[in-house]
């Protein structure tokens, strides 16, 4: 479906966004680990959690969906039965490189299998480290899906020095941990997002240079009530919009604020963005706040090398942001951003050329800046939601109007991206 966008003149209003996408699959997957019945409040219903419930109710779980909450019956320590079916985890890499590190564990055999864009994604990532446990992965010869999963008999503890900032390969392991006696060590080298730790309450020891994460059976998650804030990478579109359009103001009701989250605000505060933080609160081990964000004029700000693995969802938003502040906007060390949904350097690269800026494409990053001169261009979504959003927000702050191809992939994230501007459009 192609989608026409046009300008938007003023935003004012409230919103309350859908449950965060990282911790709404946490959620689930602990939740049917778990022995007995879990509620999940406030869970995002998208298409990539919805492959994460699809997935546990063919592993023998009931999941029953209550307005905006979920009612779970997990099925307890290697309690899953042996699928019927093939475990399709959609579009969705989270599904597959955490579940992965759970089925590793079990004693049956199960294959994963995606959509076109998710079984191009890497899987070695994942199947290098369980292997190291001990654990059987066939990946395709491409190290892609469909991924078999087999029974070992020689599943094992490690302590494992991660090579590459990823919180799904790292969850991979911790979660495989989780059904070892012996205890597993994690060690990462750059801070990415630690709901995995953060929601089983697993023993963190820091220093400035590397985290190293415990687990072990002794962790193994039990039964209880989770509460998910609104999704701060949902809510960058919407902070960014409000930012770059005149005379408004928008208030956002208790987003997460985990500090492995809140790195686009922290470049946005760089960039002199009028953001602010009330009634800060705490559950499940989660930040989240209010925030109120008004009109600011912003500039381009240099983007750390370590805040990278803290704003990889947001920088398709944050460079759209960029384009319309003072100075070029730059982004390096940022490789990671080739293997998500699209090759998303590649992405924006594209569509910024055709709508005719500047733009300097690098292997880990971009560099962007001039006018936008072309209107009525189509942009190339490659089925991404992050770029289909990205350019929607574009469109609605510039004159030219936009077309958006394959925009229905937005309902990987957030299905109702539109009704919600609607909402505060004025
Ligand atoms: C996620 C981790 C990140 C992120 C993805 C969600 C998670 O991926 O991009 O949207 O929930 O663990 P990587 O682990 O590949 O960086």
């Amino acid at each position: 479906m192609i989608q026409k966008i046009e300008k938007i003149n003023k935003i004012k209003g409230e919103l309350k966004l859908p449950g965060d996408k990282s911790i709404s699959h946490r959620a689930v997957m602990f939740s049917s680990m778990a022995e007995g019945e879990s509620i999940v409040r406030n869970y995002l219903n998208s298409a990539d959690v919805n492959s994460t419930i699809n997935c546990f109710r063919e592993l023998g779980c009931e999941i029953s969906v209550e307005n905006t909450n979920l009612r779970i019956k997990g099925k307890g320590f290697k309690g899953f039965i042996k699928p019927k079916n093939n475990l399709d985890a959609g579009n969705s890499g989270t599904t597959t490189r955490l579940i992965s590190g759970i089925l590793a564990a079990q004693d049956f055999e199960t294959t994963i299998v995606g959509d076109e864009s998710l079984s191009k994604r890497p899987m070695n990532r994942i199947v290098d480290p369980l292997t190291k446990m001990g654990a059987i992965l066939k990946p395709s010869s491409a190290g892609t899906l469909p991924l078999n999963i087999y029974p070992s008999s020689n599943f094992q503890n490690i302590e494992f020095d991660m090579n590459v900032a990823s919180a799904q390969v790292k969850s991979a392991v911790l979660l495989a941990g989780l059904h070892l006696e012996d205890e597993t060590i994690v060690i990462e080298h750059a801070k990415t997002r630690n709901h995995t730790e953060t929601l089983l309450g697993l023993r963190v020891e820091e220093d400035e240079d590397h985290r190293k994460i415990f687990v072990s059976k002794s962790d193994y998650p039990q039964a209880k009530e989770y509460l998910v804030p609104s999704d701060i990478s949902t809510a960058s579109f919407f902070i960014i919009l409000t930012l770059l359009t005149k005379q408004s103001e928008l208030h956002l009701k208790n987003v997460l604020l985990n500090e492995t989250r809140i790195g686009i605000l922290k470049v946005l505060n760089q960039m002199n963005a009028n953001i602010e933080v009330e009634n800060e609160a705490e559950r499940n081990g989660e930040k989240s706040g209010d925030l109120i964000i008004k009109s600011s004029s912003l500039n381009n700000a240099i983007i750390e090398k370590d805040i990278i693995p803290n704003i990889i969802d947001e920088i398709p938003i944050l460079s759209v942001a960029g384009i319309f502040a003072e100075g070029n906007f730059v982004l390096r060390n940022a490789k990671e951003l080739r293997f998500k949904e699209s090759d998303r350097i590649s992405a924006m690269c594209e569509n910024y050329k055709k709508l005719g800026l500047t733009c300097n494409e690098y292997d880990d990053g971009f560099e962007v800046f001039g006018e936008i001169k072309n209107s009525d261009v189509l942009i190339e979504t490659f089925d991404d939601h992050r770029i289909a959003m990205a350019f929607s927000i574009l469109g609605m702050l510039s004159n030219k109007q936009l077309r958006i191809n394959n925009f229905e992939c937005v309902s990987v994230s957030n299905p109702d991206f539109l009704n919600q501007l609607k909402v505060i459009a004025q």
